[in-house]
């Protein structure tokens, strides 16, 4: 019986999971140098969680069961909504800021194609607790760090939501129906968006994209609507410390996301060559969410990158990525040398990462293994030595070998190695 893999889900090789580490490990790295601390939250969910306030388009694409006791659970489509949740359980009272960040599967259940799968991976942040240009700046800059870090060229297009819910507020529109000219104006549905609203004034906003100059035109065209243009002086507080902090980006007044958590900054990182899915980041200010779950009215931010798409952009402009060689691999040249092979191998095995020969291959299959795979040295144990207390290391891209005695093996493997 052939048993395949369900769709949209992959496996993943140990070559590839190398490069994906990399990628995260790099990632991680600058998430922590802002003082970011990871946390984990449950695959599935009462479902519920999701239907409060994550918008029709997640809700559409969510894997949703019951179990044995008639629960209604759901494998989680996104992060955001969950760490709210955790922090009306877990995290309240806590000191803020909290800085947090994930890297886990996410499940939706949508067609599969190329940067589309149905258990996909996200690392993300959550700032919870400022409210601030600088902490919107600070979000948008550590996703544009983590990218450039990598070497990886990409776009960032940033928005304001305020600004288009500010201005159907003034056009007196209600809630409901903001969410549906929201979630069409991120499917790029003209055609609904035009049965939704009349308004000439809300579609020259969403056309308003480019630099700086978009500023200019977005206050001209927003004269006497009071609260969008107060999201705009917002949005400018934001771009001001971006720019302070070196972000290059371009101002795209019709980013509407796919979640109608939003309330404030929103923002959208591209892969040019990535075809239909080549949004590789996805973020936003959200200040109402908590409250939802706890009560409590505390603003948040956050962004997660579609990490899987982050790998493809990555084999698609050519970014080599390190990969890790095999320290040393143990070649015992008989079965009487076996044991002594196996406890040398342990004992460097706290420093090194070393294999011992386990095909029972003769020396010379040995050494071409060792070639083939790359790894560095390969540690010959022989019956002559060893009664010296000796092993041969041979350099396998010198070829060339020297004698050492086991008791000063391992000092000298960290010294050629590290
Ligand atoms: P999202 O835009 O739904 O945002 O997802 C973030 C990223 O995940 C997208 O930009 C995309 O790169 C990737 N992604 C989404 N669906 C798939 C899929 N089916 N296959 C592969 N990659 C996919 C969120 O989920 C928000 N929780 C982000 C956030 C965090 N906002 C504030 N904090």
């Amino acid at each position: 019986m052939e048993i395949k893999k369900p769709r949209g889900t992959r496996d993943f090789s140990p070559l590839e999971m190398e490069k994906r580490d990399y990628v995260e490990d790099s990632m991680i790295g600058v998430l922590k140098s802002y003082n970011y601390r990871k946390i984990l939250i449950p695959t599935f969910e009462h479902a519920e969680l999701f239907q409060l306030k994550s918008g029709e388009e997640i809700q559409e694409h969510m894997y949703v069961f019951r179990d044995k006791s008639g629960r209604t659970l759901c494998l989680r489509p996104e992060a955001t909504a969950s760490v709210c949740r955790m922090f009306a359980e877990e995290l309240r009272g806590k000191r803020l800021p909290l800085k947090l960040y994930y890297s886990c599967p996410m499940f939706r259940y949508e067609r599969p194609q190329k940067g589309r799968y149905r258990e996909f991976w996200h690392l993300g942040i959550e700032l919870i607790g400022p409210k601030s240009p600088e902490s919107d700046a600070e979000v948008i800059t550590i996703a544009y760090n983590s990218l450039k870090k990598l070497g990886l060229k990409f776009q960032v297009e940033i928005g304001h939501l305020g600004i288009l819910r500010g201005l159907m507020d003034d056009l007196g529109m209600d809630e409901k129906i903001q969410d549906r000219v929201i979630a069409s104006i991120d499917k790029g549905d003209t055609e609904n968006l035009r049965k939704l609203v009349d308004k000439q004034i809300l579609f020259d906003l969403i056309e308003t994209k480019g630099d700086m100059d978009v500023i200019e035109r977005a206050e001209k065209l927003l004269g006497e609507y009071k609260k969008a243009k107060k999201a705009l002086n917002e949005l400018k507080g934001v771009l001001k410390w971006l720019k302070l902090m070196d972000v290059e980006y371009k101002i795209n007044l019709g980013i509407a996301r796919g979640l109608e958590y939003y309330t404030g900054t929103v923002f959208e990182i591209r892969v040019s060559g990535l075809g239909a899915q080549n949004q590789i980041c996805g973020g936003g200010r959200y200040d109402d969410l908590i409250e939802l779950f706890s009560g409590l009215k505390v603003p948040a931010v956050g962004f997660a990158f579609g990490f899987d798409r982050v790998m493809s952009a990555i084999d698609l402009q050519g970014i080599e990525i390190p990969r890790k060689a095999t320290d040393v691999i143990i070649a015992p040249v008989n079965d009487t040398v076996k044991e002594d092979a196996v406890k040398i191998a342990s004992q460097l095995r706290d420093e090194l990462n070393v294999d011992v020969d386990l095909m029972n291959r003769k020396l010379e299959k040995i050494l071409r293994y060792a070639g083939d795979i790359k790894a560095r040295y390969t540690i010959i144990v022989g019956p002559e030595d060893l009664k010296k207390r000796e092993v041969t290391i041979r350099n396998m891209k010198s070829g060339k070998q020297k004698r050492v005695s086991i008791e000063n093996l391992k000092k000298e493997m960290i010294k050629i190695c590290k």
